[in-house]
């Protein structure tokens, strides 16, 4: 085992505790021969024999009694490499690593497929919710349509909680991190850069094709304010951090943003550290898969269950099923050719002629309007914060009206843009 933090200790605990009940599974027993890691003195929150731990891949790799190597450090590199060469010398791999997954998938079965071995990487989207499975194998007969998703807890705690109690994005991110649910550094959480690596696995194995994650859109959470979600709230939805790829006429569109979401939807009820994921297929039509995706526990039955799929190939001597097969390419649209309906919420001043003016900006980028609210009067600033909902647009002239707003000299300010999920 590579690594033994959060992830790495559940993992052997769960090997220890259930020894029994896997080698009944697999017919043979499963044994942790050597665990690498920085630091071999560190005190781990589940004790194993100190003669296990390692600081030298080389030790692991060289070893012939080792039939699987399973990769839970995380980060691109070295993992990356220490991945390939486990799979060059012919050892199985498992691995919980979003990152590299979503970046080299392609390399990665193309290893595995030259020396014959499995990769499988269940724990890698939605720790302890499966997902990567039932997109392999279950609903492999199906053509997914599309796929939308909540996988990032850390941003859906944070969300939930600025919905219920009305309370700004920074003062929920110090307690998400008291409460050790986001990082001392939130960057890659709260910029949707997780989900993005989340997004672009799910895509790759959904289309079949190679979706990486700088294919993947991405806007995080930081500038939703309270107002968004009062706003929201008075006209039916709730904001989720939504992670969505679609195929549209033979190409993908793959995003990650906060989006306004029907709140009789039923991503719109998924609240806490929770994960979701809604597939869309041609055969089944809709499939949810809805639990905890992260955690030590959760993650490590996902690890485990990985580790019994391959060991029963291991102890049965069976033939080794090619996990994925990716046609060439697909082509990845650009943000700017969706075409969805919007939330903007404008401070204008309180005069004449106001909506006017902004009506007619939209108008000129062909954007009509369903709704124009006027909320609250600043009497200081001697403006007026509006709220506009509108039909279908494309990005393109969204982003286009929304500088031409901006330019406009009774708009203060443009407060807040938010995709509508359909
Ligand atoms: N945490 C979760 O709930 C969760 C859920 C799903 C997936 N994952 C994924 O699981 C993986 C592990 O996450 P984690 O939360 O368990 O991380 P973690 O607590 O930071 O543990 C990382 C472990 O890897 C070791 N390590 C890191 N770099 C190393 C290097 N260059 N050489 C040797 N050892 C190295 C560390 O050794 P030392 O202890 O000696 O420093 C540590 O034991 C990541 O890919 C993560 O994205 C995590």
């Amino acid at each position: 085992m590579l690594g033994m933090g959060v992830v790495g200790s559940g993992v052997a605990r769960a090997l220890s505790q259930k020894s029994d009940s896997l080698a009944n599974q697999i017919g043979a027993n499963v044994c942790l021969k050597s665990v690498l890691v920085r630091d071999k003195t560190k005190q781990r929150s589940f004790e194993i024999g100190q003669n296990l731990f390692t600081d030298n891949f080389d030790e692991i790799l060289e070893r012939t009694d080792i039939d699987i190597v399973v990769e839970v450090m995380g980060g691109e590199h070295p993992a990356l490499e220490f991945i390939l060469a486990a799979l060059e010398s012919g050892k199985h791999v498992v691995t919980a690593n979003k990152e590299v997954m979503a970046k080299h998938a392609p390399d990665i079965f193309a290893a595995a497929r030259r020396k014959d071995v499995r990769v499988l990487f269940e724990a890698s989207v939605a720790g302890g919710t499966p997902v990567v499975s039932p997109l392999m194998r279950d609903l492999v007969a199906n053509e997914v349509v599309s796929i939308k998703a909540i996988i990032n807890g850390t941003t859906n705690y944070i969300l939930t909680r600025m919905s219920s109690e009305q309370i700004d994005y920074k003062t929920v991110l110090k307690d998400a991190q008291n409460l050790g649910y986001a990082e001392p550094d939130p960057t890659n959480d709260v910029e949707g850069i997780d989900a993005a690596y989340k997004l672009a696995i799910l895509s790759t194995l959904g289309f079949r094709a190679q979706v990486k994650d700088s294919d993947v859109f991405c806007e995080g959470i930081t500038s939703l304010s309270a107002k968004d979600f009062q706003y929201a709230d008075e006209l039916g939805y709730a904001i989720k951090l939504l992670a969505i790829s679609s195929r549209i006429n033979g190409e993908v569109q793959a995003r990650v943003h906060p989006a306004l979401i029907e709140k009789d939807q039923m991503l719109a009820k998924v609240d806490g550290v929770l994960n979701a994921i809604e597939i869309e297929t041609d055969l089944t039509g809709r499939v949810l898969f809805h639990g905890p995706g992260a955690g030590s526990m959760p993650t490590s039955s996902a690890i485990v269950a990985d580790i019994i799929n391959i060991g029963r190939n291991v102890a049965g001597n069976a033939a080794y099923l090619d996990p994925v097969r990716l046609s060439e390419s697909i082509k990845v649209q650009s943000i700017s050719d969706l075409q969805t309906k919007y939330y903007f919420r404008l401070e204008a001043k309180d005069e004449p002629g106001v909506l006017a003016q902004i009506g007619s900006a939209l108008a000129l980028n062909k954007i009509s309007i369903s709704s124009f609210i006027q909320k609250g009067f600043d009497p200081e600033q001697g403006t007026a914060e509006l709220v506009i909902m509108t039909h279908r647009a494309t990005e393109r002239s969204v982003q286009s009206a929304l500088k031409d707003i901006k330019d406009l000299d009774v708009v203060a300010r443009i407060g807040n843009m938010i995709r509508v999920s359909e």
